[in-house]
C-alpha cells in the first residue's frame, strides 16, 4: 500500500483499538489490554537492548534519541529514562493522541506525527540513537530503503542504529500456512471474498484495515546500509519480534564516516 494507504490504515486501527495494534495478542482485543500491563512490556525490551549493544562496542546514551513508529510511546519511554530527549514519531495522528495522554511516563518524551517517507523534522546529524520495532515490517521495500537512508542522515557521527525486520519466512513453522505467504501480496486484499475465507484463520483480518507484511533478506539489507547509508554493520541477530513464521533480525549499526 502506499503511504497516504497505510496513514489512513494505521490511524483507523489505532482510533478502534490502539493497545492491540501495537500488541496485537488476540486475547485482548476490542480494548481487553490493562493499560499498566501493556506499559510494562516496554521496559525489559529497552533493557534487552541495553545489553545487546554492550555487547556489540555500541552507544547506548546520549542527549538525543528516535523510537520511529512509537505507537503509544511503549519503547519511547523507557528509552527515554537513557536519553536526555526521545522524540516518538509516528505516522498515526491517533497513536500520537495516545502517546501525548500518557505523558507522565516520560516527561522527556516528544511525539510527532510524520506522514512522509522523509524525516524532515530532524536536522541532519542531530541525534544519537534511532530505534525502531514491529514497524518497518508492515510497510513496502520502497519506504523501509527511505527510512534507513533517512536513520542515516539524521544520525550523528558514532551515533547506533537499532533496528528490526524480517528476513524471509520461517520455512519450518509457514511450510502449511498459504495465507501468510499471501500476506504479502496486495492483490490479495483487493479479493474481498478471499479475505472473508483467510479471516477464519486469521481473526485479526476482519476488519477494512489489516498488517501488511513485508520482509527483506538479510543479505540485502545489509549491502544496503554498507553501500549506500555510510552505516557499519556490527551484527545482525536473530530476534522474533515478528512472531514464529518470519525469520527476522535485529540489526546494530554505527553511523561510520
Ligand atoms: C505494531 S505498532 C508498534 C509500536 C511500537 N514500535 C511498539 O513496539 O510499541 C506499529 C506502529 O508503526 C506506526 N507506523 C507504521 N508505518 C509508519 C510510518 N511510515 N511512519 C511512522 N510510523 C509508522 C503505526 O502507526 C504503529 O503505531
Amino acid at each position: 500500500m502506499d503511504i497516504k494507504q497505510l496513514q489512513k490504515n494505521f490511524d483507523s486501527l489505532a482510533s478502534e483499538d490502539p493497545l492491540w495494534t501495537v500488541l496485537s495478542d488476540n486475547s485482548k482485543r476490542g480494548g481487553r489490554w490493562d493499560v499498566e500491563e501493556f506499559y510494562a512490556t516496554g521496559e525489559p525490551l529497552i533493557a534487552d537492548l541495553g545489553k545487546r549493544l554492550e555487547l556489540a562496542g555500541l552507544s547506548f546514551q546520549g542527549e538525543t534519541a528516535i523510537d520511529f513508529g512509537c505507537g503509544v510511546g511503549r519503547l519511547s519511554f523507557p528509552l527515554g529514562k537513557r536519553f536526555a530527549q526521545c522524540y516518538g514519531v509516528d505516522i498515526s495522528q491517533s497513536m500520537v493522541d495516545y502517546a501525548r495522554s500518557e505523558i507522565h511516563r516520560g516527561p522527556n518524551c516528544q511525539f510527532i506525527v510524520n506522514t512522509s517517507d522523509r524525516l524532515d523534522s530532524f536536522e541532519s546529524s542531530s541525534i544519537d540513537f534511532v530505534y525502531t520495532a514491529i514497524v518497518l515490517q508492515h510497510m513496502a521495500p520502497r519506504y523501509i530503503y527511505s527510512y534507513l537512508r533517512e536513520f542515516s542522515r539524521v544520525l550523528s557521527q558514532g551515533g547506533t542504529l537499532a533496528f528490526q525486520l524480517p528476513s524471509h519466512l520461517n520455512k519450518q513453522t509457514s511450510a502449511n500456512q498459504k495465507p501468510l505467504r499471501m500476506l504479502q501480496k496486495r492483490t490479495f486484499y483487493q479479493a474481498k471474498s478471499l479475505k472473508q475465507k483467510i479471516s477464519q484463520w486469521l481473526p485479526f483480518i476482519n476488519s477494512d484495515s489489516y498488517f501488511e507484511m513485508n520482509a527483506i533478506p538479510r543479505k540485502k539489507v545489509i549491502e544496503f546500509l554498507e553501500s549506500q547509508c555510510r552505516l557499519k554493520v556490527i551484527d545482525a541477530q536473530d530476534f522474533p519480534a515478528a512472531g514464529d513464521n518470519w525469520i527476522s533480525y535485529l540489526y546494530l549499526a554505527r553511523k561510520s564516516d
